[in-house]
């Protein structure tokens, strides 16, 4: 097996891809009310960084062809699009229910939203611009199921869903070095807007044929709320009633990254518990999307329920335990980034943003550990006149920021690790890749 010859970008096999997926949703996400189709498409004008998406395409590609199903599950689907170029059935592909993209009873309304949309800033200056047209997607020859495609256009969705509503609750003023659509738009279009995003996207998913993957996904919208809310009510364990390490039972396997890390704090400072919370809500607001469409993937490549057959169920463990890691990864670079990188560099707010929301993320809790009096702060949610400057002023003085990163290496590195449970293949190089840049990225 030595003497494959590994591509020098394997990521480069997404590029074609990332085209059709940013056409696709954004005829997914049509609306004949204008404001509303403005708005909805408006973050993806900007240039994202598609993480979920790709991980859902190159699963797909790392695991095709593994279950003994896969010709059965393939020939299915290219039927299924047969049928409905023949107009004998509703392919995955298939317009959803939507109207008309633009109202064009109203001629100037519908070229305000069409200056909007191909020029987003406009809104800022009076100046029109010309209307952009979309290019048409592409048939690329990669080795994907129509369902897989769409299943990767889910998950953006329902991450871009996500962002709408996080900008309202963080006050956020800017995101992918625009303006925030809350700040706009306003709050009450933004959260409509991202319920719009959800409902396209339910109703994408209920036309991918399979219940596993339905519950799958729908418990990921649960996790991100359950994750926000963990995150804004902070049930954080009392500092005061320290648990024992007895009671302080923890759901993740001693091996874990984060479980390693939560017992190796020196005790003066966060309890175990109080870590392993963060480490939790990171999960639930994070991996749980990445994770779970991982493993989606490997399911409507036919390594769903199979009676008969373990190698399937190893294959999807695989997916999500590669999904969880990078999750966590990903999430603890970007708390390590609010503290090291500056709002220029990052495109949105930065410098400290988070303590300014009383959120105490990993590098104040790492900084916490070395410096007991941060607790108070931490505590309070930083509400006192100076608490945000000193904080920041102890985290920067700690290794909160080093013991972070460290700590995303090793979920990056347990990350690679699960992937190497698959079969070799350019795609697995490319999601290596991915597990690996994670930690060096800068915005
Ligand atoms: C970004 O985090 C936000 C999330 C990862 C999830 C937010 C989830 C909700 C608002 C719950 C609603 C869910 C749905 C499905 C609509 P961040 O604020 O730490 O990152 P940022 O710096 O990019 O803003
Ligand atoms: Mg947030
Ligand atoms: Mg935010």
């Amino acid at each position: 097996s030595s003497a494959r010859i590994r591509l020098e970008d394997p990521l480069a096999l997404l590029k074609d891809e990332l085209g059709s997926l940013r056409h696709n949703i954004t005829s997914l996400l049509g609306s004949k009310h204008p404001a509303l189709d403005t708005i909805a498409k408006y973050y993806f004008q900007a240039e994202g960084k598609h993480v979920r998406p790709m991980v859902v395409l190159l699963m797909s590609q790392a695991t095709n062809g593994l279950s003994p199903r896969w010709t059965d599950v393939e020939l299915r689907e290219r039927g299924r699009e047969q049928d409905r170029r023949e107009g004998k059935g509703r392919g995955v592909d298939e317009p959803l229910e939507q109207e008309d993209v633009l109202n064009d009873d109203n001629p100037s309304m519908m070229q305000r939203a069409k200056d909007l949309l191909s020029n987003p800033l406009s809104i800022l200056s009076s100046s029109p611009s010309s209307s952009a047209s979309s290019s048409s997607s592409t048939d690329s020859s990669l080795n994907l199921l129509p369902t897989q495609r769409r299943l990767a256009e889910i998950t953006e969705l329902i991450h871009v869903a996500s962002l709408l509503h996080d900008d309202v609750i963080d006050l956020a003023e800017t995101r992918r070095s625009a303006p925030s659509a809350p700040s706009l738009f306003g709050n009450k279009l933004s959260i409509l807007a991202g319920d719009f995003l959800l409902a396209r996207a339910s109703l994408a998913l209920s036309r991918l044929g399979s219940n596993e993957v339905v519950e799958l996904v729908a418990s990921v919208l649960a996790n991100l709320v359950e994750g926000e809310v963990m995150q804004m009510k902070g049930n954080m364990p009392n500092r005061a009633t320290p648990m024992s390490p007895r009671t302080a039972s923890s759901s993740l396997a001693a091996t874990d990254p984060s479980a390693v890390a939560a017992a190796s704090l020196s005790g003066n400072g966060p309890t175990p518990a109080i870590f392993e919370h963060y480490m939790r809500k990171t999960y639930l607001k994070t991996a749980s999307l990445i994770a779970k469409s991982a493993r989606a993937t490997t399911v409507l490549g036919g390594c769903g329920a199979l009676q008969g057959w373990k190698e399937g169920e190893r294959v999807k463990d695989a997916a999500y335990e590669y999904g969880r890691n990078l999750g966590m990864a990903f999430q603890l670079i970007d708390d390590m980034l609010d503290f090291t990188a500056s709002a220029a560099e990052l495109g949105k707010p930065g410098g400290g943003a988070d303590l300014k929301l009383g959120l105490a993320t990993a590098p104040a809790l790492y900084a916490w550990d070395e410096f007991p009096e941060l607790g108070e702060l931490i505590e309070r949610k930083f509400e006192r006149e100076g608490d945000v400057e000193r904080a920041k002023d102890l985290i920067l003085r700690s290794s909160g920021a080093t013991r972070t990163f460290d700590l995303a290496a090793a979920h990056s590195q347990a990350a690679i690790e699960a992937l190497h449970r698959l079969p070799e293949s350019d795609a697995r190089d490319a999601l290596e890749k991915i597990a690996s840049d994670v930690l060096t990225r800068k915005k």
